[in-house]
């Protein structure tokens, strides 16, 4: 089957091949030919406990490959993209809590359908209900009732390779941000382009690897689409278990990776050195000896940390500004950030050897 970026109004051959995937071919996660999907024990203490709330059903078809779960989300408008069976928007709504929201867009019946089916049941083990379902395309946000402007976070958890128009997915997520929310996304990824005949089997796409993103195309896609500075939260190899999947697949490599783009106007395409600093007070809930921004920006409470004009922006312009002092401005400029690179992000090694999810 050819796979193509064709959109039509009712959705491109790519999308109907991928509804096919998940909402016929699967019925959970062990249905998947790649590699088992991130399992309970591997996640932190905080999460496991939201996740003993979630539904059996809606975790049983749980595809994702990353956590989608930033800090300090209590009361706020969240929007998940490609939400599946909802198991992420279930746990985001115990985290935004009664006074926020989340929204969950997929295009998928079957998912959305699992989804909706335990809605009254979270409502009542969580106290409240929060959450909306929509079906839809991720490319054409604008065809929903979204207002521009409106989402703190957006997220999505294995979702954006799966798209054909990854560019148009972007410019949505830019559109239906607040300034100063960001987007919050785990997704998978290539060491190189991927080849077209990878590309073009079903399998493979369905399985988040024909369409994943060589990342340095994704940087550039994410600078032309109005977010100069993807910070790079955590990265992990993704396993080939299947020994004709890994044959086909050849040399290419792939990760996991959770990226966080900010909907900030002023930012650089590079670091730039502004001789600024920040301190941070440790007054974010469960982060509070330190606070990680990013691979990069692992942040000690209470000590002067130096930081580029970006970071400077990103903890600035946020909602993560009352947690910092800031030191400095922009009115004298020393040259490029030291450490600013541009070799492959990824650290985790091998993704033939590693176990990991999705
Ligand atoms: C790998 S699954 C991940 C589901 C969910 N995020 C999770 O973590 O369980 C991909 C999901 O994205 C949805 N999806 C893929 N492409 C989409 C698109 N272009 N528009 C809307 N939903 C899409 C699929 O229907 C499927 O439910």
């Amino acid at each position: 089957m050819m796979l193509d970026s064709r959109s039509t109004s009712n959705g491109s051959p790519t999308h109907d091949a991928v509804k096919d995937y998940y909402g016929k071919r699967l019925q959970s996660s062990a249905d998947l030919v790649t590699s088992a999907c991130c399992d309970i024990t591997q996640t932190p203490e905080w999460l496991k406990a939201v996740l003993t709330k979630i539904h059996p059903d809606v975790l049983a078809r749980y595809y994702g490959c990353g956590l989608v779960c930033p800090p300090l989300l209590e009361g706020c408008r969240v929007l998940d993209l490609g939400c599946g069976s909802g198991r992420d928007v279930y746990a985001l709504s115990q985290l935004v809590g009664e006074t926020g929201s989340v929204v969950g867009v997929d295009m998928t019946a079957e998912q959305l359908s699992v989804a909706r089916a335990h809605q009254s049941f979270h409502a009542d083990a969580f106290g409240f209900d929060n959450v909306t379902f929509l079906e839809g395309y991720i490319e054409r946000l604008d065809q929903l009732a979204l207002n521009p402007d409106s989402f703190d976070v957006i997220v999505s958890n294995c979702v954006v390779n799966l798209s054909p128009d990854k560019e148009a997915v972007l410019r949505g997520v830019r559109r239906l941000l607040r300034p100063g929310g960001e987007f919050y996304f785990s997704d998978v990824y290539a060491d190189r382009r991927v080849p077209a005949e990878l590309r073009d089997d079903a399998v493979l796409y369905g399985e988040c690897l024909g369409g994943a993103l060589y990342w340095n195309d994704f940087l550039r896609l994410a600078t032309a689409t109005g977010f100069p500075d993807a910070r790079l939260v955590e990265d992990r190899p993704l396993s080939i278990t299947d020994k004709e999947v890994a044959r086909r697949v050849g040399s290419v490599r792939f990760y996991s990776a959770t990226y966080r783009l900010f909907r900030i106007d002023d930012l650089e395409t590079a670091c730039e050195d502004y001789g600024q600093a920040v301190v941070y007070r440790g007054t974010i809930p469960g982060a509070e000896s330190r606070f990680v921004l990013d691979s990069h920006h692992d942040i000690e409470t209470g000590r002067a940390f130096p930081v580029c004009g970006n970071t400077w922006r990103m903890l600035h312009d946020t909602r993560f500004r009352e947690h910092f002092d800031f030191v400095g401005d922009f009115s004298r400029h020393f040259g490029l950030f030291p450490g600013c690179g541009g070799s492959i992000p990824f650290v985790a090694g091998d993704s033939k050897d590693a176990g990991t999810c999705c």
